[in-house]
């Protein structure tokens, strides 16, 4: 009756144990589990935990316990040296490897349970085992193993126990035929719970591979824009991680891993909007910048007017011998061609956008604009068409008003495509989180306008982010790589126009943020000594 009852109470174990091993989430730690709960139900003093490797036909060994011997060892805190060798599954020939209890197991889907492995009736070599107790000091005798075999009835490893223990004595008896029938149980729910963990980290796998592929290409279109993802996404997650560390309640972001992996595919993704922006304006080095620079059709039109000019002057020398007439036509046709050259080299610089255009130049490039030449076709046409005046207007920078606009059209194409992707609840906020990296805290930003109480705090750490990686990239045009303390200037200058959340600015330098993330991405040339006290609104209290 005793021995029934505690059947069953072990049978209400094996349940719990399914539950819980369904629910675990951590490879490693579901191992763990099932070895930790297939020795209790058994009284077993030891055990191993081996997992197919389809690839190399072979058993891992993945955990090993022995109770009696302080020994508990784990693979996954292990990994750095291959502790035990693999048994491999099939002989030279090809046929199945019999020899060793495990490998035998697991080809045969048996489970075989051996009284004592010293006697040698056994038929396995237990050469290993043997090696074992020498080196211990151990006495190995009682032995099973089950095989573990998932629903589709593939055999993916092999739970087995060493020396039972009678409860009451302790002295080391034989595995029973409830012994093997819970193991044999226990093994095949511990065989689902490890398949479906493989197929979601394998789903998990391809997913976020798939999600740094897409942002690799997206941020790849431009040089300037290479691996821009990436350090958003690491940036965020140091910021983040200071907000974790520390206890204003303006700033602090509590994670778990969870929310750290949610905040870093956000990052990987938050410009995966780009895809729409066409390859010209990712990055557009000059005003006239399309497919090509327009600057060289200036430049060809500059040179047909150069060649008329010279024609002119050929003409109006066949038509005079006079010395002081041809000094006068000489002297016209020189001071024709320079100007041209002129004309040409102010609109060559103006083309690059390096500098502030103030009301000057803009009326020259009017003026320029507006004289003609002679086209292929006889016509007379204006040196600039209104599109080409209109470009090389804009005063700041490449980008005129409508190329603006459609770059920054892909935070809205970011949303779009976000919103429209079914994320698991661990995940549900990357669509908020990624949307808002050109949003200011004043309201003034966009897509939204949304001011800071409106947005979350990672989301509010992404755009300081955004904002310092694109600061202090390397690659950008027509710009020497910024200095560390600069950088922290301008940002410092955003954070009092009102772009940028102060307080956590303020995290972003007193946490020391700024130096874990040079120290990792920026050029050495770049890192310089950054004196706190002198950035503008730094509050360090
Ligand atoms: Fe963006
Ligand atoms: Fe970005």
């Amino acid at each position: 009756m005793g021995s029934s009852n505690s059947l069953i109470d072990r049978l209400h174990r094996l349940n719990d144990i399914g539950i819980a091993l369904s629910a675990e989430r951590d490879t490693p730690k579901l191992l763990e589990r099932i070895l930790e709960n297939a020795r209790s139900l058994t009284h077993a003093d030891g055990g191993t935990i081996y997992l197919v490797s389809e690839e190399d036909k072979c058993l891992n060994f993945k955990i090993m316990m022995t109770d009696s011997l302080g020994i508990h060892w784990s693979e996954a805190l292990d990994s750095s040296t291959q502790k035990y060798p693999c048994l491999p599954l099939y002989q030279a020939d090809g046929s199945p490897n019999d020899h060793l209890v495990a490998t035998h197991c697991a080809t045969s889907c048996k489970s075989i349970n051996i009284p004592d492995v010293y006697a040698t009736e056994n038929g396995f070599d237990f050469t290993g085992t043997h090696q074992f107790d020498q080196r211990f000091g151990y006495r190995s005798k009682s032995f099973i193993a089950v095989p573990m075999a998932n629903n589709d009835g593939e055999v993916i490893g092999v739970v087995q126990l060493i020396n039972a223990l009678d409860s009451n004595t302790g002295e080391v008896v034989p595995f029973s035929k409830d012994d093997r029938k819970l193991v044999e149980s226990l093994a095949s729910q511990a065989a689902v719970a490890v398949t479906n963990q493989r197929f979601i980290d394998d789903q998990r796998q391809l997913f976020e591979s798939l999600v740094k592929m897409i942002s690799d290409v997206i941020d790849e279109r431009s040089p300037f824009t290479a691996g821009h993802s990436k350090r958003v996404s690491a940036l965020t997650l140091l910021l983040a991680e200071a907000a974790n560390n520390n206890n204003d309640p303006e700033t602090h972001f509590k994670m778990e891993d969870e929310d750290r992996y949610e905040l870093e595919i956000a990052g990987w993704l938050h410009d995966c909007g780009k895809i729409t922006t066409p390859d010209h304006l990712l990055d557009k080095s000059t005003k006239l910048q399309t497919r090509f620079d327009r600057i060289k059709v200036v430049e060809l039109r500059t040179e047909i007017l150069k060649r008329d000019a010279y024609i002119d002057y050929l003409n109006q020398t066949n038509d005079t011998t006079d010395s002081k007439e041809l000094d006068r036509i000489k002297l016209r046709y020189e001071e024709k061609k320079q100007r041209l050259d002129e004309d040409f080299n102010f609109l060559r610089t103006m083309n690059i956008g390096g500098e502030f255009l103030h009301d000057k130049a803009i009326a020259r490039i009017h003026e320029i604009g507006d004289r003609h030449w002679l086209n292929s076709g006889g016509e007379l046409e204006s040196f600039l068409s209104p599109e080409e005046i209109e470009y090389l207007c804009v005063r700041k920078g490449t980008l005129s008003d409508i190329e603006r606009k459609k770059i920054n059209n892909h935070i809205n194409a970011s949303i779009f495509i976000l919103n429209g992707l079914r994320f698991p609840p661990y995940l549900k906020n990357v669509p908020e989180y990624a949307g808002g990296h050109h949003e200011h805290i004043d309201g003034t930003g966009y897509p939204n306008g949304l001011k800071g109480d409106q947005m979350s705090i990672p989301a509010r750490i992404m755009a300081i982010a955004d904002v310092f990686e694109a600061i202090t990239a390397h690659d950008r045009p027509y710009r020497d790589p910024i200095m560390l303390s600069n950088a922290l200037k301008i940002l410092c200058r955003m954070r009092l126009d009102g772009h940028l959340d102060g307080k956590l600015v303020d995290l972003f330098i007193k946490g020391k943020v700024y130096l874990q993330y040079a120290e990792k991405f920026l050029h050495k040339s770049q890192i310089d000594e950054v004196d706190e006290s002198q950035l503008p609104g730094y509050n360090p209290d």
